[in-house]
């Protein structure tokens, strides 16, 4: 029943968190791309920047941009904040239960020496919190008039961010605390710096007083930081599907070269708005993923063993003793009320039919067993290597 109930939460949540993120994201898009979009050629009315003319949803929409402000203030004005506030809340909550929840599980490699999973817990909020300390003290420095510079330091912060949690979590605990803390600086950008600059901006209207340029500057400074690192932050938030890239030795380099490249395709985008094209980004980001595609294909694994030595009968009480806790249609681990993505191990022919799958996890990534809940050891992990190859070499006569 708590298996079950977690499940609920887990998903509901999940639903929530996904919906505001787009939501959020969505309309961050949106402004990007009205800004960039703005015809701005004179002439123009008096007191306006630029306007655009748009049809959606059945209907045609004429909106304007004004160069200072309205010279008086509509009574109803909207904001856009709730969504990134929502974002976080529900990502924080959904850490939570997926990972704090089952920290032992999720967080850590338990049968490594290393941290308790409290210990990680307290770990992974300090390096969310330290983090936006950090860029929050980068972008007050002087190094704000430096914008370029202060991207690659942002950039070589959270680079160093990834090879340490990943030097004490499990990958998919360093990648979810590495999006965490990405997602945390974003909207502590909203919620500090962004929001309060617009705030300034209509109390200087309502006061007909003029309007100190730093509050835009700085606003201008967090929003642009934001439109990078949403891409980055999107990929690590879909990463826990895809144990090559969190479960690989180099997981770390994995996530910076994906983060380069994403950010890469977005100065891509942004430029394209403003109509200066620099075409070759994306051929080379395309190559880009290639290459990395290539750099961490699995080696083959040569069996020392004569073909056929190792069995399905051979690896069937490894599989029985490390994963049928949890992979069984009658789970014994608590928590588990169903077997994990509808895979249960229970006879020969389920562990045959899923071979590839089985060898995937527990040899090429080493993600499971869950944080080696189950202690599977080096030599378990090889005769699977070993049983694999021999199915594969089978396979092909
Ligand atoms: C402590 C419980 C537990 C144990 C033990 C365990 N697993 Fe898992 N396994 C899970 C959970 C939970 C998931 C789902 C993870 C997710 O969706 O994020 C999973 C997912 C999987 C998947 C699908 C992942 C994918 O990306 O394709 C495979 C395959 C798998 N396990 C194989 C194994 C094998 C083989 C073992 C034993 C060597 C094992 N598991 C041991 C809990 C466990």
């Amino acid at each position: 029943m708590e298996g079950h109930l977690h499940e609920w939460l887990n998903l509901l949540v999940r639903w929530i968190h996904v919906i505001v993120g787009v939501a959020w994201i969505g309309a961050s898009f949106y402004f990007n791309w009205l800004e960039n979009n703005l015809n701005r050629k004179p002439p123009q009315e008096k007191g306006i920047a630029g306007h655009l003319w748009a049809v959606h949803g059945g209907g045609f929409y004429y909106l304007k941009k004004f160069s200072h402000g309205p010279d008086t203030l509509p009574t109803e004005l909207h904001w856009f904040k709730w969504e990134a506030y929502t974002t976080w809340l529900s990502g924080i909550t959904l850490l939570i239960i997926v990972y704090y929840f089952n920290a032992e599980l999720f967080l850590i490699n338990s049968s490594a020496d290393g941290l308790t999973g409290a210990e990680a817990i307290l770990l992974g909020i300090t390096a969310v919190g330290i983090s936006w300390f950090i860029y929050d003290l980068l972008c007050r420095s002087p190094l704000k008039q430096h914008p370029l510079f202060l991207g690659v330091l942002i950039f070589i912060y959270f680079s160093l961010l990834a090879f340490m949690l990943s030097e004490v979590f499990s990958g998919r605990g360093a990648y979810i605390h590495v999006g965490t803390a990405i997602g945390t600086v974003m909207v502590a950008n909203v919620f500090f710096v962004i929001i309060p600059a617009q705030k300034e901006m209509v109390l200087a209207l309502k006061d007909k007083r003029p309007l100190d340029p730093v509050y835009g500057q700085n606003g201008l400074l967090r929003s642009r930081h934001n439109n990078y690192l949403t891409l980055p932050v999107l990929f690590i938030m879909v990463s826990s599907h895809f144990p090559s890239t969190y479960g690989h030795h180099w997981n770390w380099l994995i996530l910076i070269a994906l983060s380069l490249i994403s950010v890469a395709v977005r100065h891509y985008f942004n430029l394209r708005h403003l109509f200066r094209s620099l075409w070759w980004i994306l051929p080379l980001s395309f190559i880009a993923i290639i290459c990395l595609m290539w750099l961490t294909a699995p080696k083959p694994h040569q069996s020392t063993k004569p073909s056929g030595a190792v069995t399905t009968n051979t690896v069937f009480p490894i599989i029985q003793a490390r994963c049928t806790s949890c992979h069984s249609s009658l789970p014994t681990q608590p928590g588990f009320s169903t077997a994990p993505q509808d895979l249960a191990f229970d006879s020969l022919e389920d562990v045959e039919t899923h071979a590839e799958r089985i060898h995937n996890v527990s040899v090429v990534s080493k993600t499971m067993p869950l944080g080696n809940l189950t202690a599977m050891t080096d030599e378990e992990r090889l005769l699977i290597a070993d049983w694999f190859a021999s199915l594969s070499t089978l396979k092909t006569q």
